[in-house]
Formats: C-alpha cells, sequence, structure tokens
C-alpha cells in the first residue's frame, strides 16, 4: 500500500497556536528588515535574574546533566509546594506535585491524564489558545461558554452550572487570565468548588499568571475549602521569574491524578531538563524581590496603557488586575474602511503599522484585540502612537 502523508485524526484536529502564528509574522518581518513594534508577544521582556542563571551554570559545572527522575527532582518538588503554600496559604505534599516542561505542558498532561473521548470540558471565554486544542486532542468537546466585556469577563459559578451536563467532566480556569486580564472573586472561587464537587467534575486551574497581580492579594482557588478533592493546578515559572525559555512548570492535585501524568511523562519528555530544574530551585527558594520589582513595572505599564487606549476614540478597555494584557474592544470601528473583524484589524494594523497585536477571534471573543504590556515603556509609547493613528485612519 502507498505510503500518505495523511496526518492521524487527532492531529487534524488541531491548529497551529495563534499566539505563536503571531510572533512568526512579526519575526518574519523584523528578519526582512522592518521596524516591527511587537505587542503580540506573550513574554517577560526582563532578563532572567542573575542569581537564577548561577544555579543553571553551577548545574552545568558540577555535571547535573543527566537525566532526572520522571516527575522532576525531589528537592523541586518540595520547593514548589513550599512556594504555593507561602504565596497561597495550600498544604500541597511532594507526592501531590509534578514537575513538567512549562506550565502548558502541564495543562496537556491533566487533559491527557483525565479527558476520555467525548467527554465535556468547559471553557469560559476568552480563554488562552491552547485549552480548545489540548481538548481536541484528547477526543474531548470543548464547550465554550462566554463571559461579558460590560462585566469585566468575571467568570459566576451560576453560569457554570448552566452549561453542565452528565458528561462534563472538566472546567478549565485562568485567572489572572489571559487575555483579559480579569480576576477571579473568591466567593465565586468558592462556589465554583463547592458545584464541582456536587455535581463530580474537575477544576483546571492555570495559575500562570497567579503571582503578577496588581491590586490585592494573590489568590489560588486551590485554597478554597474542599478544593483538595477537585482542583488541579497548572503552574508555570516563565512569566513570574522572566524564565520562558528554560521550560518549567507544575503540576498540583491528588496524588493519583499526579501518578497518572507521571505515567504519561515518563514516556514522553522523560523528566524535565536536568539544568532548568536547578535554576528554577533557585527561582523558588531564593529571594522574591526580582518578582515585585517586575510587577511594579508592569503596573506603571498597564496604567500607562490603559490610560493611552481610553484616550482613543471608539476604544473602551477594563482594566486588568493582573498578567501583562490589555483586551482592549475595537468592536465601534469594525466596517470602517474595509477592516469587518479584529483578525481584518491586526492584519491591517501589522501590514500598514507595523504593529503586532493578537486578534480576539483567537480567544474566542470578536471585536477585542490583545495587546502585551511585556514591552519597554519605549516600545509601547511607539506601539501606541502607530495604534491611535491606524485607530484614526479607521474613523477618517
Ligand atoms: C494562560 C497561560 N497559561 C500557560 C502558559 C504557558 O506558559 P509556559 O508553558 O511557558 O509555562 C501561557 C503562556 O503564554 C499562558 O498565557
Amino acid at each position: 500500500m502507498a505510503l500518505t502523508t495523511t496526518l492521524s485524526e487527532r492531529i487534524a484536529r488541531i491548529s497551529f497556536s495563534r499566539t505563536m502564528e503571531v510572533a512568526g509574522k512579526a519575526d518574519q518581518l523584523r528578519r526582512q528588515g522592518e521596524d516591527v513594534v511587537d505587542l503580540g508577544v506573550g513574554e517577560p521582556d526582563f532578563p532572567t535574574p542573575d542569581h537564577i542563571k548561577e544555579a543553571a551554570y553551577e548545574a552545568i559545572r558540577s555535571d547535573f546533566t543527566r537525566y532526572t527522575p520522571a516527575a522532576g527532582i525531589p528537592e523541586l518538588r518540595q520547593a514548589v509546594c513550599e512556594r504555593h503554600a507561602a504565596d497561597f496559604g495550600t498544604s500541597y505534599s511532594p507526592a501531590q506535585c509534578l514537575i513538567t516542561a512549562g506550565g502548558k505542558h502541564a495543562v496537556y498532561n491533566f487533559v491527557e491524564t483525565l479527558v476520555n473521548p467525548g467527554d465535556e470540558v468547559i471553557i469560559p471565554a476568552p480563554y488562552w489558545v491552547t485549552y480548545r486544542d489540548a481538548v481536541l486532542l484528547a477526543g474531548g468537546q470543548p464547550v465554550i461558554l462566554p463571559t461579558d466585556a460590560s462585566d469585566g469577563f468575571a467568570l459566576r459559578a451560576s453560569a457554570v452550572q448552566k452549561r453542565l451536563s452528565p458528561r462534563s467532566r472538566m472546567l478549565i480556569l485562568n485567572f489572572p487570565n489571559n487575555p483579559s486580564g480579569a480576576l477571579l472573586n473568591r466567593e465565586e472561587a468558592a462556589r465554583l468548588v463547592e458545584l464541582a464537587v456536587e455535581a463530580g467534575f474537575w477544576i483546571l486551574a492555570d495559575e500562570c499568571y497567579a503571582q503578577l497581580v496588581y491590586d490585592g492579594k494573590p489568590f489560588s482557588i486551590a485554597s478554597s475549602p474542599g478544593a483538595s478533592r477537585c482542583v488541579l493546578v497548572a503552574g508555570s515559572l516563565s512569566k513570574a521569574y522572566a524564565m520562558t525559555g528554560w521550560r518549567i512548570g507544575y503540576g498540583l492535585g491528588p496524588e493519583t491524578v499526579i501518578q497518572g501524568c507521571i505515567r504519561l511523562q515518563s514516556h514522553s519528555t522523560s523528566n524535565p531538563n536536568s539544568i532548568a530544574q536547578k535554576a528554577a530551585l533557585a527561582a523558588l527558594r531564593g529571594p522574591q524581590d526580582c518578582v515585585a520589582a517586575m510587577l511594579s513595572e508592569y503596573r506603571r505599564r498597564r496604567d500607562y496603557v490603559v490610560g493611552r487606549l481610553r484616550a482613543m476614540p471608539g476604544i473602551t478597555v477594563h482594566e486588568p488586575g493582573g498578567a501583562f494584557y490589555a483586551f482592549p474592544k475595537i468592536a465601534a470601528l469594525l466596517g470602517h474602511k474595509g477592516v469587518s473583524t479584529s483578525a481584518d484589524f491586526a492584519e491591517r494594523l501589522l501590514n500598514e503599522m507595523r504593529v503586532a497585536c493578537v486578534p480576539g477571534e483567537a480567544f474566542g471573543v470578536e471585536g477585542h484585540v490583545r495587546l502585551s504590556f511585556a514591552a519597554s515603556r519605549q516600545e509601547l509609547e511607539r506601539g501606541l502612537d502607530r495604534f491611535e493613528e491606524f485607530v484614526a485612519r479607521l474613523w477618517r
């Protein structure tokens, strides 16, 4: 029989990450010598703090360069539990923790481990692009639950309840939210946990931005009463410690589920990178003032970006409570000068003004675009000047 290049049904169900696609386009233009302001990319512009890099140099010098246990080195599993306890008041033990190749990999592991074909997974929109595809890859059925821009994209337990069915297996939460910056209110979190225990579904909480909260104390749904029975945490060092390229994240949850993830990991990545694990240990056990310093710079940038956007005609924006994205509503501009969707808007902004942003459609919400403020103040100024000019052109 002839060899065909037909991809497996699983891979045919998923698409390339839209945010990575935007990053690729911006990079291509830059390589051609174009002056692109990249507000599309979701990664800190800060270098990884020196004490973290030192730990990696030391790992190499001392030949810590071999395979590690599939679940990660025991001292890092312990350090993750201790940091989560210190930051959020939880009480996980190392057996309830595994180290992964980034937070994305923790999400993937949990979904693969728990979702069967035909299971429903509720995903509030706006959502981070990967959730849908991770669920589709597992053969699950994403059930998209829209939240309301006029309510600051808040998630209500009552709205989740209405979407439950006998096939509901999981709810994926992401607060602070990428792309909206919305936070989860503690009372709603407690109600969601009650609902999950009662109806029997898992809550997968993606806490990738949990340390990056501007107002009030960071909070984890894993600290709600009853959470140990139904909450899974996917965490990451990428954003809080400016470590995107190191690829270290973690999963926290009941030991049986964690064991399932470890089994999967033992046949996929084998283990997270040994050198990066030592660096992660230094990040979690070392001084935390680097996180606070980056956070206060992000806060200044947030205030600047929100102020600039609100001064533009036809644009409204909810103030992000965490993470480093603004998600302005551009719906009033659609229908002007041939721009009819957020994807048209983003494409024209890149082609005509050389500013990269991500269309809201990629997050399941039309009429918005996502601008990252993990860029220097100078780049933000240049990018927003061009954005403002583009908005003015559409109105002219
Ligand atoms: C909401 C959310 N979760 C998870 C991740 C993945 O982070 P990483 O795999 O680098 O830890 C990202 C990265 O952009 C994200 O925005």
